[in-house]
């Protein structure tokens, strides 16, 4: 870890108060932890600014020392990418938790980076509009970080990803300079889209202080449907099917057998129907008027794909059916500390690949055990990969299934990004003309490799 020396950390308190330069081991230990447990760093001093020109002048002073910078948020990503791995100082965004009003005209919002996403939810809630994306840990993610991974979620069927929402950042860049482009103009051609580039970013590029997001209407009448299925294929079939008939669909989310099991156990509660499916979705329309006969049509018109259907339409019993999708994390953190793969795979070589993964994975480490589920609606799944008692798996089980991913065609990255966890594969979706224009972007917005500089872009002689 580099010694950052009295005179600045003394820098450091008189930009944020010696109250928010925290460097006792006991107050810093959940910032140099990752959600999952696998990805532990070190840090001279975790700073909290209050507002944009306190992060401008941390990141002056930080540039000025030769010293990295790892931006945080909430700390839910899942890739080593928030945490100090290399001794980094953390700069946490917490404190910039400013929600401005909403404007109602544009249906927009301005959200300081550092407000979670159920606290967003709230603030729009009271004007009848949605945030665009959703996620389990909205309570502890914020808006900064769902921007720099370009979260995804469960609505990216409906809306896109965290980019699709984005009209203008605020941003602290390299060397303390500052953008602010946050007029929300939904047209708006004059050059280069910097908040789309800050999108996905994972904190290499600036530090995001604020952001304008786009806001939907809420759609105030759901209707939800577990579906049992025989095979995989099946459950790949008609998830095109509801995706071609379904106008309102608002999400369709997959859970595999061994994430069904693990989350039914786990919540205490049996599961609802099929239980001996391979497969299961998590259907959801929603519409200004009840959108039930519409979803119930169109599962009906699945015939004989479907084993078995529960449907919730008040929201205690929506709630009820979404816990087996949405408690599976915390499901499978129980069992020990996972390596967590996140793939997109072509929708026609879905199935394949979901059969033949744990293959694969038992191929490199007999003992290990995959856990799949994820955002059918958009070829996304999570393998999550428990090694036996509790261990980590053999670490080469990650290369043989993002080879096997690359292969099919897919994507080793959906929406949880790179960090550490995947930068040294990187090269299996990118080219290295592409690998060579990342780095281009990186070394001119920042030369001295004072963002985030171990995260997403593998090191030249790789
Ligand atoms: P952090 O974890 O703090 O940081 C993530 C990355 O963003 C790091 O590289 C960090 O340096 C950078 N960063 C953070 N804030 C800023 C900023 N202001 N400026 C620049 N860089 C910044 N993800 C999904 O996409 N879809 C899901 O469905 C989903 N479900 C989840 C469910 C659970 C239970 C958990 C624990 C995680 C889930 N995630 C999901 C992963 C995670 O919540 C997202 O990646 C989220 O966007 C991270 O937000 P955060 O504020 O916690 O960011
Ligand atoms: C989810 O969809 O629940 C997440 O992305 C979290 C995970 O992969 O564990
Ligand atoms: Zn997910």
């Amino acid at each position: 870890m580099k010694s950052i020396g009295e005179n600045v950390l003394q820098q450091f308190e008189e930009i944020v108060g010696v109250a928010h330069a925290l460097h006792d081991i006991d107050l810093v230990s959940t910032y140099t932890t990752d959600w999952t447990g696998r990805f532990q760093g070190r840090t001279p001093v975790v700073l909290r600014p209050a507002d944009t020109q306190e992060v401008s002048q941390i990141i002056q002073v930080a540039s000025a020392a030769g010293l990295a910078v790892v931006p945080q948020g909430g700390n839910t990503g899942l890739v080593g990418g928030s945490v100090p791995l290399q001794g980094e100082v953390v700069v946490s965004t917490l404190r910039l938790n400013m929600c401005e009003p909403v404007d109602l005209l544009a249906q927009q919002v301005t959200l300081g980076a550092g407000v979670t996403l159920s606290d967003a939810q709230h603030h729009v809630a009271s004007f009848k509009l949605d945030i665009g994306v959703d996620l389990a840990a909205r309570d502890s993610c914020t808006i900064g970080g769902m921007i720099a991974t370009n979260a995804g979620g469960i609505n990216v069927v409906r809306y896109g990803p965290m980019r699709d929402q984005l009209l203008g950042v605020e941003a602290v860049l390299a060397d303390g300079s500052i953008i602010s482009h946050l007029e929300g103009l939904e047209k708006d051609n004059t050059g280069y889209n910097l908040p789309g580039l800050f999108a996905g970013s994972e904190g290499t590029l600036g530090i995001i202080t604020k952001a304008r997001l786009r806001l939907h209407p809420h759609l105030p009448e759901r209707c939800s449907a577990m579906l049992a299925f025989r095979t995989i294929e099946d459950a790949v079939a008609a998830t095109a099917q509801l995706r071609h008939s379904v106008l309102g669909l608002q999400a369709v989310e997959v859970i595999f057998r061994d994430a069904m099991h693990l989350v039914s156990h786990h919540i205490s509660a049996s599961i609802p129907v099929g239980s001996h499916a391979e497969a299961w979705l998590i259907v959801e329309a929603a519409s200004d008027s009840d959108p039930t006969e519409q979803l119930a049509i169109a599962i009906d018109n699945l015939g004989s794909l479907v084993l078995d259907v529960a449907v919730g339409q008040d929201p205690a019993t929506r709630a009820g059916l979404w816990q087996f999708r949405e408690k599976i994390t915390e499901a499978i953190a129980t069992q020990g500390t996972p390596h967590k793969l996140d793939v997109t795979l072509p929708a026609s070589r879905l199935a394949q690949f979901v059969t033949d993964v744990p293959a694969v994975i038992m191929g490199i480490d007999i003992g290990a055990t995959p856990v799949m589920f994820g955002h059918l609606g958009d070829g996304n799944v999570h393998v999550n990969i428990l090694g036996s008692d509790g261990s980590e798996p053999d670490e080469r089980v990650d290369a043989a299934v993002l080879d096997y991913v690359a292969q099919l065609g897919g994507s080793i990255s959906a929406e949880h990004g790179v960090g550490t966890a995947k930068r040294d594969f990187l090269h299996l979706n990118r080219s290295a003309t592409e690998l060579g224009a990342f780095r281009a972007i990186k070394s001119s917005l920042d030369p001295k490799g004072t963002l985030n500089p171990n995260v997403l872009i593998p090191p030249e002689n790789q």
